[in-house]
């Protein structure tokens, strides 16, 4: 378990950048193309941002595969939608780069569907699974992760599916898409970012070998995962 732990916030989106833009460059110079899993939320605009003022000449974009790790259901244009924010802070910097953006302004179940369907162009695992090679989580003060919330009846471990369509998430809006536990298992390396001391109670639970809590269960899955938290977030 790789814990990192900054002074502030910009500090934990400078060093997520820095350490991205190296696993971008590793895995672009072994496999000749990169997928990188982007998270939602709010905590990791700082990094976005970062990335698209210092490091935008630092690697050909033309060989990133961008996917969402979750999004919710509703118009493209919703100030609720994930890929929309990303977009304006960097993906609309980087033309060249590959978008599998979810196609969200679908109904639920047929947008988990045909997510599920583009994620089978990446580039497999051994074991069939998407290799994910970059994978940014974030997590709610609950230990949520993705769409992923704990105890609810939308969360199954034991899914096989990529992708999960969510109905009730507590977390408005009610709707959206996730990536399963089952997908990240295609992960090479996680960047799981948490800010703030909401998130500290949960990160108390989660960073324990015997968590349940789905962003511990996430965070298990990948053998290459570090938290880049700040001092407020810091159990
Ligand atoms: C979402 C996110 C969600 C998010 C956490 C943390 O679509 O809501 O994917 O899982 O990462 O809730 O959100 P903040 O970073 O805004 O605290």
């Amino acid at each position: 378990m790789n814990t990192q732990t900054f002074d502030s916030p910009i500090a934990v989106a400078e060093a997520a950048a820095a350490q991205t833009i190296q696993l971008l460059t590793r895995s672009i110079e072994r496999y000749g193309e990169v997928t990188w899993v982007l998270a939602g939320g709010s905590t990791p605009n700082l990094a976005y941002e970062v990335i698209a003022e210092q490091y935008l000449d630092t690697v050909d974009w033309s060989k990133v595969t961008f996917i969402l790790g979750d999004e919710r259901i509703g118009p493209l244009d919703s100030p609720d939608n994930n890929w929309q924010d990303i977009e304006n802070l960097l993906l609309r910097h980087v033309p060249e780069a590959t978008f599998l953006r979810p196609f969200s302004d679908l109904a639920v179940s047929e947008a988990a569907a045909a997510y599920e369907t583009s994620l089978a162009t990446l580039p497999q695992t051994s074991d069939g699974l998407p290799r994910l090679d970059v994978v940014w989580l974030g997590m709610g003060p609950d230990g949520h992760t993705l769409s992923l919330f704990p105890g609810h009846s939308d969360f199954n471990p034991t899914d096989t599916h990529l992708v999960t369509p969510v109905e009730h998430s507590p977390k408005p809006p009610a709707e959206r898409i996730s990536l399963t536990l089952h997908a990240l298992h295609g992960s090479q390396n996680v960047i799981i970012l948490a800010t703030g001391e909401g998130k500290r109670d949960a990160l108390k639970d989660a960073l324990r070998s015997t968590s349940h809590l789905p962003i511990a269960q996430a965070a298990q899955v990948c053998s290459n995962t570090s938290w880049l938290l700040d001092e407020a977030a810091t159990p």
